[in-house]
């Protein structure tokens, strides 16, 4: 669905992306792990359109592009909700759905809401929801103009275990349910394994594709052997392949 032909991106001379080559499937979960600086950020944004690249291509289903993508089916998620503080919660999520041109939002929007279990919270402010809450209506506001591909960046890094890990499981039962194509930028290892139907992993300066891992272990118990070893492998590439901090960029 998503092709990534050697893709490089250069900020004056830092590469913050070398020769990355990559293929999403339709539907698939693919979570990206890397040190901080290592270009997750910036592969997100060159996907979605928002940032150009330098050279390689890109394929869309079956539009090809160069420089920049223009896809109308990307939508991002980002660490800090973003949501308008002005408007309530239905009014935020119908906001997205008006900017679309869609006639039936009302309707539209408290579906997504259920679907976020936030049906009871329809009028709440973003100032009177919990971190939790306020991703949740991100997440609705999001899927409800039906993307094909939701990139996700750090979407959970600011929230408490506890909270992160019901999040989690609502993604999952969301990709199942609507069966939306996710890239999803993390830098716990747990939650990239938690969640990947494949690892993929980035390596800072230039920013590399060191590894590209399905994720075969049982999802059911995050302590279970072959989890742990999972999540040991992992931590050795990332201890390799970790941030040398270089203070002349
Ligand atoms: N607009 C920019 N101008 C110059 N350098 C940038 C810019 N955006 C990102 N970078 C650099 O590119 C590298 C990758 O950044 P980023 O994609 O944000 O990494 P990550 O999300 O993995 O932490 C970093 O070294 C960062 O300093
Ligand atoms: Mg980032």
């Amino acid at each position: 669905m998503i092709s990534l032909k050697n893709i490089s991106k250069h900020y004056t001379d830092y590469a913050a992306l070398q020769n990355v080559n990559l293929t999403f499937n339709k539907g698939e979960f693919i979570t990206l792990l890397g040190a901080s600086g290592c270009g997750k950020t910036t592969l997100l944004n060159i996907i979605g359109g928002f940032e150009t690249f330098d050279t390689g291509e890109i394929r869309i289903e079956n539009q090809t592009f160069a420089k920049q993508t223009k896809p109308s089916a990307c939508i991002k998620i980002f660490q800090d909700y973003a949501l308008l503080p002005w408007l309530n919660v239905l009014e935020n999520v119908k906001f997205a759905l008006q900017a679309q041109g869609v006639k039936e939002c009302e309707s539209l929007a408290k579906e997504y809401l259920k679907i976020v279990h936030l049906e009871t919270f329809s009028t709440r402010f973003p100032a009177q929801l919990s971190g939790g809450q306020k991703q949740r209506v991100a997440l609705a506001r999001a899927l409800c103009v039906q993307p094909k591909i939701l990139l996700l960046d750090e979407p959970f890094s600011a929230l408490d275990n506890f909270t992160r890990n019901a999040l989690q499981n609502e993604l999952l039962e969301i990709k199942q349910h609507l069966k939306t194509t996710m890239i999803f930028v993390t830098h716990d290892i747990e939650e990239a394994i938690y969640l990947g139907d494949r690892v993929v992993i980035l390596k800072p300066n230039p920013g590399e594709v060191v590894a590209d891992i399905e994720v075969r272990v049982d999802k059911s118990d995050r302590n279970s052997l072959e989890f742990l070893r999972l999540k040991r492998e992992i931590a050795e590439y990332l201890e390799t392949y970790r941030f040398v901090q270089d203070y002349s960029i």
